[in-house]
């Protein structure tokens, strides 16, 4: 603990304060709200160094060198917007066994540095040992990376003062903690402290201060060291997605303050270590389509946009009379608000009595539908199932679905022909309002402009 300064717990909720942690705060009654945060008893708080900001022309704002610095690995660089920035801050989340460390170590080994500054991998979690066992597993041949097992933050910081590297690795941050706080790793106080007190000592370095991956662990509510509030510390915020005993992770920018945050990573697990997926479509599909003649009943495939890359995804559907006094909707990998807003579509606009049906639609590949642009193909596949009738194989659809039942354009349908062709498709339905690139002589396309005339055209209705 540092003189002049101590400790208070402080309501997330409504911000009361007292001296000792309690269950329930006094003053809201909500529970498990109090975090430990430090208060400095000087009126006026001090840098330690002495500086103080001063305000600079915009115009005459000068940065020098090489802003980006690319990790060479092709899907991470496409996440990040060509590569890390320096001097900013990562925040890559990710359930246990996901890959994080493993990505992790691949950056430190691959990332370009002109100046061959040194890379630094703070581990709290393994001995320097177990790293160096999975370094040769994954071939790294970086020499320039120092291994540190370390929990304590300021022993941490003294170590980046010394070395001055360009990249720092923190696997995890819920494994270190300041001493300025009694409460263990791991705590929303620690966590929050800890990011906070990284983020001071960077940012004042400008573009001269190292870059610093943090690695979150997600807690069992799904959000990175319990509270979101890291994610505001922080410049960007990957997250791995994915099963982990599935062999494919996807990697995804929720936050970005250099870059989209529509892009993914597709990356395939494997011995050597994470490697990036040429043709995702292939993934996303059951089976070789340009091989079978095969009709197949509620098993559509959509061209799908993930950022500006198409994606063919398979998506199944199946119907069922339900047994219940509330039917069942069951779905993954898609917004179960957005499939019953389609049930009623079928029910209203096509004359199917889905109301009194099981619902299950279902994602190959574990890939989650965030765009509109699948409406359509979901609605075909559960009319398929719904009717017995089958789709071809070789037939993709897309289009968002209106609530009069209408079929809305979509973004981007070159990429998503031309992916379509690339796989063997040989027809693709899609919006009539899309059709200014209506000739394409690979492949058959179908407008349509409602969802009655899009079924008609796939022989359900
Ligand atoms: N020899 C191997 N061959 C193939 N895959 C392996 C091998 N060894 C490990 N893996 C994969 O690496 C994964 C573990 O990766 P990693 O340690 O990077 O995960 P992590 O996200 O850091 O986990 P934690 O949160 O526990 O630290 C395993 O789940 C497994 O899929
Ligand atoms: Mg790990």
């Amino acid at each position: 603990m540092v003189k002049g300064q101590k400790t208070v717990y402080v309501c997330q909720n409504c911000g009361a304060e007292t001296a000792k942690w309690l269950g329930r705060c006094p003053s809201c009654n909500s529970w498990n709200t109090l975090v430990e945060e430090i208060r400095s008893k000087s009126k006026v708080s001090k840098r330690p160094d002495g500086f103080s900001a001063q305000p600079v022309l915009i115009s005459k704002v000068a940065y020098f060198g090489k802003l980006r610095n690319p990790t060479n690995i092709k899907e991470l660089d496409q996440v990040l917007g060509g590569g890390i920035v320096a001097g900013s801050i990562i925040l890559i989340g990710g359930e246990p066994g996901i890959g994080k460390s493993t990505l992790t170590l691949q950056i430190a080994a691959q990332i370009e540095n002109k100046n061959k500054q040194s890379v630094l991998y703070v581990s709290g979690e393994e001995s320097i040992e177990q790293i160096k066992l999975r370094s040769e597993r994954l071939g790294v041949k970086n020499e320039n990376i120092y291994l540190l097992a370390e929990n304590q933050l300021e022993n941490i910081l003294a170590q980046i003062e010394m070395l001055k590297p360009s990249l720092v690795i923190i696997d995890s941050i819920q494994t270190v903690y300041s001493d300025k706080l009694i409460s263990s790793p791991g705590s929303v106080g620690q966590v929050r402290e800890c990011t906070a007190e990284i983020l001071r000592t960077i940012k004042g370095k400008g573009e001269a201060g190292p870059s610093v991956i943090i690695v979150g662990h997600i807690t069992k509510f799904g959000s990175i060291a319990g509270p979101k509030t890291l994610e505001h510390i922080v410049d960007v915020v990957l997250y791995f997605e994915g099963d982990k005993f599935g062999q494919y992770r996807i990697l995804r920018a929720t936050k970005n303050r250099f870059g989209s945050t529509q892009e993914i990573g597709i990356f395939e697990m494997s011995e050597n270590g994470l490697v990036g997926v040429e043709s995702p479509s292939l993934l996303f599909l059951s089976h070789d389509h340009t091989q079978t003649q095969e009709k197949r009943v509620g098993s559509v495939v959509i061209p799908t946009i993930e950022g500006t890359r198409p994606i063919l995804l398979e998506v199944q559907a199946l119907a069922a009379p339900s047994y219940y006094t509330y039917p069942q909707r069951v779905c993954t990998g898609f917004d179960a608000r957005r499939l019953a807003m389609l049930l009623c579509v079928l029910e209203r606009h096509c004359g199917m009595n889905v109301g009194n049906q099981d619902i299950f639609v279902n994602t190959s590949g574990g890939l989650k539908i965030s765009e509109s642009g699948a409406d359509l193909g979901i609605l075909a596949a559960i009319a398929s199932t719904y009717r017995n009738k089958p789709i071809d194989a070789k037939t993709a659809v897309v289009g968002e679905v209106s609530l009069a039942g209408e079929i809305r354009p979509v973004a981007l349908t070159k990429n998503r022909i031309n992916e379509c062709v690339k796989m063997g498709f040989h027809a693709l339905v899609r919006p009539a309002y899309n059709l200014q690139d209506k000739k394409d002589k690979k492949i058959e396309m179908f407008g349509a402009t409602t969802v009655h005339q899009a079924l008609e055209i796939l022989g359900i209705v």
